[in-house]
């Protein structure tokens, strides 16, 4: 019993779950007036607080796009490493790079607007570079499910703002975002998959402020446990 307590003192001094690289992927076309980068910015933020050694990757996918996977790129993925040819090595080294972030990241930040009940094309573009046969998942046989490398403990916040509500009944359906990213994410192995919602902001500036501040507390309380 006393060696347990020892155990949990000296593990809690030297933070064995110390958050050391958070990766932050936007994908706004609204600039300093978008939502998601409102929740991003803060969620980052108030992680580095506690965290203020974490190294940051960020990528704005609006100003800085991903471009579609290319054919070369896509027969890349199915090449084997001893097997590729220079003009494959080229063809998959923005992959391999977007991949590695993702795979080395305690944390991973996602600010997804909802596009045409979607997510944007920039977003999609980056997901197609990340899921990666072999990398990000693998296949394991016939009649088997395919299973996700992430690690475990990756951590997946998904900071999503919309004009319309999809919190009701009717409309709930119409939202391919959110649920969209969350099953991506899973199929990569990510276990601990948050979702913060602002929905209604084309509703007025007051329905908008309650949605941040609600947003605001949800993230709080996150972050409390990280
Ligand atoms: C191209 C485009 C398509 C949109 N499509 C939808 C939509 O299908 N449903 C919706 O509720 N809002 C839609 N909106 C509104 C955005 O979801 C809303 O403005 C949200 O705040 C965007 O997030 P952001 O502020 O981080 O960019 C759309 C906005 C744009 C620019």
């Amino acid at each position: 019993m006393k060696f347990l307590y020892i155990l949990v003192c000296f593990l809690s001094v030297i933070n064995v779950n110390a958050v050391e690289n958070i990766l932050v992927i936007n994908s706004s076309g609204f600039g300093d007036k978008s939502v998601t980068k409102n929740l991003t910015f803060k969620i980052k933020n108030d992680i580095l607080k506690k965290y203020p050694n974490a190294k940051v990757v960020e990528r704005d996918l609006n100003h800085d796009p991903i471009p579609h996977l290319s054919s070369q790129t896509i027969g890349g993925f199915f090449t084997p490493k001893d097997e590729q040819d220079e003009k494959t090595k080229k063809a998959l080294e923005l992959s391999n790079i977007l991949t590695h972030e993702v795979l080395i990241s305690d944390i991973i930040i996602i600010g997804s607007p909802m596009w045409n009940f979607s997510i944007p094309s920039v977003l999609k573009a980056w997901i197609d570079h990340v899921v990666r046969i072999n990398l990000t998942f693998k296949l394991t046989g016939p009649n088997k499910p395919p299973v996700g490398l992430l690690s475990k403990n990756t951590k997946v916040i998904i900071a999503m703002a919309s004009g319309g509500s999809y919190s009701e009944p009717y409309t709930k359906n119409l939202n391919y975002n959110s649920p969209y990213l969350k099953e991506i994410f899973e199929f990569m192995g990510a276990k601990d998959i948050e979702i913060i919602k602002v929905e209604g902001v084309s509703f007025g500036e007051e329905k908008k402020k309650s949605e941040i501040a609600s947003a605001y507390n949800k993230i709080d309380k996150i972050i409390k446990n990280i």
